[in-house]
């Protein structure tokens, strides 16, 4: 596909793909002709996956997904939706997002069951009721505010969806008889250097002491790394400025970053979860392999000639220079809880610390009660106390 992609710019032709042949069984699929996405020239080799462990974890099962609207949340929904299960229920705080993935499940998967509900995850009472009531089998928590700037800026509701909104999902799993919850979690948990990465791991903690206590409920925690697309990702900002007639800014020749296709890592967040509901490994958290990392100037040059353009002729790439705080090279460290593969390629099992549930749960409730009394200090305090790990470093880029 590179290949054809250089040559065709060459000489000046279009590209595209056809449908597949299998398409065409639908006898309403029409000829459609779609544009080569950049996911199909940076997307690794796929590792090869068995359907059958989430097919059984999801089929026939009441799932429920929040932040089903989002990035990693909508593109659960599709892949459940296929699995067959008996009802999906949709839990959204922005009624956009909702109204957009709704209707696209109704487009695609008119036959599957499923209630699109607006909610926010910190609404304790109001999560509590929605569990009562549908009693969901399977949930898959995927509510966040993820963009770390943001987050660093207002970092009193960084913590109340992250971290008390995920306790609020996790406990209500425990009311409601949920057999597995699973936390989607991010690779800045690992150490972090940011008030976002800080507030997931305060709900990566709260999971894995709660998957110990054995209260019925299992809690698969799955981390990973950057998805390539995603809401406010390089790819859309590209997007925007190719529309624009460019330039195109990157901020180093040899910036590099860590990729996957959205697709992709929802497949094995599904696998991770397939996994962890068949073995006991309590405690422990699921890390997606992200494979090599790709550089940014390479993805920005493909972009350009996917749209039918020249690099540095039609369209002007322009380097910016790091900004503060800002890495050339991404690694992911791991700092103690050096991961180990699984049975299935791409997955690895990390051991992160434990906490004590009992002080774990006293510290919160301070939090909570900084929280609501908006004190930025207290609550940043009590943090670095829970996560002692936690370093804050100046702004990191999204
Ligand atoms: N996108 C990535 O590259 C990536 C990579 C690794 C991990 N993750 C993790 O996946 C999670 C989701 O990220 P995303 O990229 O899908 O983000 P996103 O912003 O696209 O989606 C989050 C969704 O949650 C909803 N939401 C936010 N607060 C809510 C609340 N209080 N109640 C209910 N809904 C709420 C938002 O409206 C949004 O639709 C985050 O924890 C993120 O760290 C994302």
């Amino acid at each position: 596909m590179r290949w054809l992609v250089d040559v065709t710019a060459e000489l000046g032709l279009a590209l595209a793909r056809l449908p597949r042949m299998t398409d065409f069984n639908d006898p309403q699929q029409r000829l459609q002709i779609n544009p080569i996405a950049v996911e199909d020239l940076l997307g690794r080799a796929q590792v090869v996956l068995d359907r059958s462990g989430p097919v059984g974890m999801a089929k026939g099962r009441r799932v429920l997904v929040t932040g089903a609207g989002g990035s990693i949340g909508s593109e659960l929904v599709r892949q459940l939706a296929d699995l067959e299960p008996a009802r999906l229920i949709l839990v959204e705080a922005s009624e956009y997002a909702l109204y957009t993935i709704d209707m696209e499940l109704a487009e695609r998967f008119p036959a599957v069951d499923r209630r699109a509900v607006i909610a926010n995850v910190r609404d304790r009472a109001v999560i509590d009721a929605l569990f009562a009531e549908e009693k969901p089998e399977l949930v898959f928590h995927a509510a966040a505010l993820k963009h770390v700037p943001l987050v660093e800026d207002n970092p009193v509701e960084g913590v109340r969806t992250n971290t008390f909104g995920s306790r609020n999902i996790a406990d209500a799993c425990i009311a409601a008889g949920v057999a597995a919850m699973v936390m989607i979690s991010t690779d800045k948990a690992v150490n972090p250097t940011n008030v976002m990465g800080a507030t997931k791991r305060l709900a990566e903690s709260y999971c894995q002491a709660l998957d110990l206590e054995g209260r019925g409920t299992r809690f698969i925690t799955v981390r990973f790394g950057n998805v390539l697309g995603s809401t406010g990702s390089v790819v859309p900002r590209f997007q925007a400025q190719l529309r624009a007639g460019g330039p195109i800014t990157v901020t180093h020749p040899e910036m590099e970053r860590f990729f996957m296709t959205i697709r992709e890592a929802v497949e094995l967040v599904l696998q991770a979860s397939a996994l962890g509901i068949s073995q006991h490994d309590e405690g422990k958290i699921y890390v997606l392999d992200m494979g090599k990392p790709v550089k940014i100037v390479d993805l920005a040059r493909q972009m350009i000639r996917l749209a039918g353009l020249r690099p540095d002729k039609d369209v002007a790439i322009e380097f910016t220079g790091l900004r503060p705080g800002e890495k050339l090279f991404e690694e992911i460290f791991h700092g103690g809880e050096q991961p180990v593969p699984t049975r299935q390629d791409g997955i690895l099992l990390a051991s992160p610390r434990l906490v004590q549930l009992d002080e774990f749960r006293a510290g919160l409730a301070a939090l909570e009660d900084a929280c609501r009394h908006r004190d930025e200090g207290t609550t940043l305090a009590l943090v670095k106390r829970l996560v002692p790990e936690f370093e804050r470093m100046v702004h990191e880029p999204t």
